[in-house]
């Protein structure tokens, strides 16, 4: 019922705030070109919107909410927050994400503000990159309202990835492990590639390629593993020639290291 609420809300703001809707998308567009930096560019950015409810900045928020206010501050996207101008709260303030604040300051209530833990739209209007990769064939579902961005990411705090206190592993992967233990459990023959992270291997968001993997074939575990001799046209692996090997299937699939992640039995990692 909320949701649907929001979702006849949006789109009624769609149809009457356009041209608004517009400017705010050319200048927050400036303001992500400028503080974009190594990643790929975000392009539109316009917040969520709650029909009948204006923008108030954060530090309204922060009388009821002083703790999430004063850990925003240092987080990912508080460092965009420039002052208690209004026109900060649209672009970087809580109300980026969470839509105007000024009729849930009033009521209290929840149904007057967006949280985006159940709309994750609220995210991908800035995040349109990170949206199309939700939406290629192998993908965790996120979209689908089966998953959330903060199953994985704390958008409040210091850190925006989830951390979960893992041993040896990187901080990351200790928030898939809480979720896929077998991948994540140690063993007796551990593969050194795990301690570079999933991601190494994996695309979390989503990928073309089966199992979510950054690239579908050999040249997987060929960007750590690949050794030519001499020039000559023969592929080693670790001391042993691969060259037919390669053409049988993928690493994993062929049968021979079927174990990837890890095995008890294999130092291989054939099984
Ligand atoms: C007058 C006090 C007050 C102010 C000011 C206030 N809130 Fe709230 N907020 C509340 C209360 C009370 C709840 C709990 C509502 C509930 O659970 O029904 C809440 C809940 C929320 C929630 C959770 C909604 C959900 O789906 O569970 C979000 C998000 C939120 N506030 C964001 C904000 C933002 C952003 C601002 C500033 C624009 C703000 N609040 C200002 C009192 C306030
Ligand atoms: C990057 C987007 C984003 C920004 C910016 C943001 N929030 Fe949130 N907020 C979220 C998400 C996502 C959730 C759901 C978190 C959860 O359920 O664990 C949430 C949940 C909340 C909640 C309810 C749950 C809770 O943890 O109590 C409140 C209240 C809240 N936010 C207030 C704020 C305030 C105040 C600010 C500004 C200081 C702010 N938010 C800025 C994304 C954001
Ligand atoms: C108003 C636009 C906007 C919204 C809404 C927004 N973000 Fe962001 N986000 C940004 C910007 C800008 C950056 C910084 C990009 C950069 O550093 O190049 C960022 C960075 C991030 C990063 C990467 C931080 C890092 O480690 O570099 C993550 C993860 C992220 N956002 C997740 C979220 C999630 C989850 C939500 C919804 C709860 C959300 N964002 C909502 C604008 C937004
Ligand atoms: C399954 C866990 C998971 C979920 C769910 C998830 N993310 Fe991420 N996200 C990650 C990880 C891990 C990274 C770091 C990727 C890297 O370092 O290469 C990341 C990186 C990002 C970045 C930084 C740019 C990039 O792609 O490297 C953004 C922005 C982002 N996520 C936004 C989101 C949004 C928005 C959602 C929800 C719609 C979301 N994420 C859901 C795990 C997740
Ligand atoms: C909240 C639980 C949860 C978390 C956290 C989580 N996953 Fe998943 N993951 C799932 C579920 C559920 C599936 C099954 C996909 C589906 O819905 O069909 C899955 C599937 C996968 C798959 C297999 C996809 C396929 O096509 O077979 C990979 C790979 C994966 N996750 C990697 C990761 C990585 C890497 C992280 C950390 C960045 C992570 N997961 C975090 C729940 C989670
Ligand atoms: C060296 C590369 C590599 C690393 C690092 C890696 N994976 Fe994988 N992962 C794979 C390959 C290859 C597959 C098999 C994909 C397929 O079935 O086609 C796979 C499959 C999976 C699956 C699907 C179920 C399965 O076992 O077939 C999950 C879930 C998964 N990985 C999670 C993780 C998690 C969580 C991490 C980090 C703790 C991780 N992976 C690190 C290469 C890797
Ligand atoms: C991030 C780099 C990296 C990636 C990617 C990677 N590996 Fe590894 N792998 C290592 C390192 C480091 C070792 C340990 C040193 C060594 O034996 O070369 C290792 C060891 C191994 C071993 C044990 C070798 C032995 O005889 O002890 C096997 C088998 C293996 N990897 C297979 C794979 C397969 C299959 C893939 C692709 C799915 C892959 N690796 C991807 C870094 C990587």
């Amino acid at each position: 019922m909320k949701v649907y609420d929001h979702r006849v809300r949006l789109v009624m703001a769609w149809i009457f705030n356009f041209p608004a809707l517009l400017c705010l998308s050319l200048l927050s567009a400036v303001l992500i070109s400028c503080t974009s930096t190594n990643h790929s560019p975000l392009t539109l950015v316009s917040p969520p919107q709650i029909i009948g409810a204006k923008f108030i900045g954060n530090k309204a928020c922060s009388e009821c909410h002083d703790k999430i206010n004063s850990k925003f501050h240092g987080s990912p996207h508080g460092r965009f927050y420039r002052g208690d101008e209004i026109r900060w709260a649209s672009l970087a303030g809580c109300e980026s994400c969470h839509g105007p604040g000024s009729k849930h300051a009033q009521s209290g209530l929840a149904i007057d503000i967006v949280n985006p833990k159940t709309e994750p739209q609220a995210c991908l209007k800035c995040h349109v990159t990170t949206h199309s990769e939700f939406t290629l064939p192998h993908h965790h579902r996120v979209l689908e309202g089966r998953m959330t961005c903060v199953d994985c990411h704390e958008p409040h705090g210091q850190s925006i990835h989830q951390i979960s206190g893992g041993l040896g592993m990187q901080k990351r992967d200790a928030v898939c492990v809480r979720c896929h233990k077998e991948q994540g459990a140690s063993h007796v023959f551990q593969h050194e590639a795990m301690r570079e992270g999933c991601v190494t291997c994996h695309n979390p968001h989503g990928s073309v390629n089966r199992g979510m993997l950054v690239q579908r074939d050999a040249n997987l575990c060929l960007r750590c593993h690949s050794q030519i001799q001499n020039g000559v046209d023969r592929v080693y692996i670790g001391k042993m020639d691969h060259t037919g090997l390669l053409r049988s299937g993928t690493c994993w699939s062929s049968g021979c290291h079927s174990s990837v992640h890890g095995s008890n039995f294999s130092p291989r990692l054939l099984y």
